[in-house]
């Protein structure tokens, strides 16, 4: 009986960004590309699979936009004028974030990461219900919405001070806005880390959305700019 192949440790994961050029992913990190699924009144709902890559040890995603092998770089950004300039700050997410108190929950938020996803908007918005999250119902969903978030945006706590985190293998996701048909962010999940051009390290997170269509004004973090 053959084995499955075993997920490589996130530990040996990364993704670096390269000056005025891709992200160079490297230690295996599976690929998927993700489909956004839409209720009846096309609010995002869930997301599903769409196709699985096959795993590479090392590959480079496109960040420019401009590459005619996406999600790949094919070495565009050298000609297009590619500016990749990072302007995203290194401060601590809990060090930035406002929050709501409810009565059951918080809902932790940094609007500066915003990826436009928009998982947020359904039955009255996850904000809304956090404040009425004594009733089971608007609980539930305030957790999923917020743990739909693929930006880690928003984050839902418990009144004793736990962040509850979908569980989330360690992969990039490739996504597409369902409504506009822009390209959406890659949605880096699992607490990949990721370092920058500089050298220097973000804050390891189990959700986070980079940058690829390369209008993004707080590389190399998303910011919705694609839906422009
Ligand atoms: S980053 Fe190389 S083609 Fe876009």
């Amino acid at each position: 009986m053959q084995n499955e192949p075993e997920t490589p440790p996130v530990a040996s994961m990364r993704i670096k960004v390269t000056r005025n050029g891709p992200y160079v992913v490297t230690g295996s990190v599976p690929l998927v590309r993700l489909a956004m699924v839409l209720d009846a009144d096309g609010e995002a709902l869930a997301w599903r699979v769409v196709q699985e890559y096959p795993l590479q040890e090392q590959y480079r995603l496109c960040r420019c936009g401009g590459s005619s092998t996406k999600p790949f770089c094919d070495g565009t950004h050298r000609r297009n004028g590619f500016d990749g300039t990072e302007t995203a700050s290194h401060a601590l997410y809990l060090d930035r974030a406002e929050r709501t108190v409810g009565p059951t929950l918080e809902l932790i938020d940094v609007q500066e990461l915003c990826a436009g996803a928009g998982f947020c908007h359904r039955a009255g918005g996850t904000w809304n219900l956090t404040t009425r999250s004594d009733y089971p119902r608007a609980r539930a969903l305030a957790i999923e919405e917020a743990g739909n978030c693929p930006a880690g945006r928003l984050v839902a706590w418990t009144k004793d001070g736990a962040p509850i985190e979908p569980d989330l293998g360690p992969s990039i996701a490739v996504t597409e806005d369902p409504v506009t048909g822009a390209i959406g962010p890659y949605w880096v999940r699992g607490g990949i880390e990721i370092e920058a051009a500089d050298g220097t390290t973000y804050e390891v997170r189990n959700r986070v959305t980079l940058c690829r269509c390369g209008k993004s004004g707080n590389k190399p973090f998303c910011d919705a700019s694609h839906q422009e």
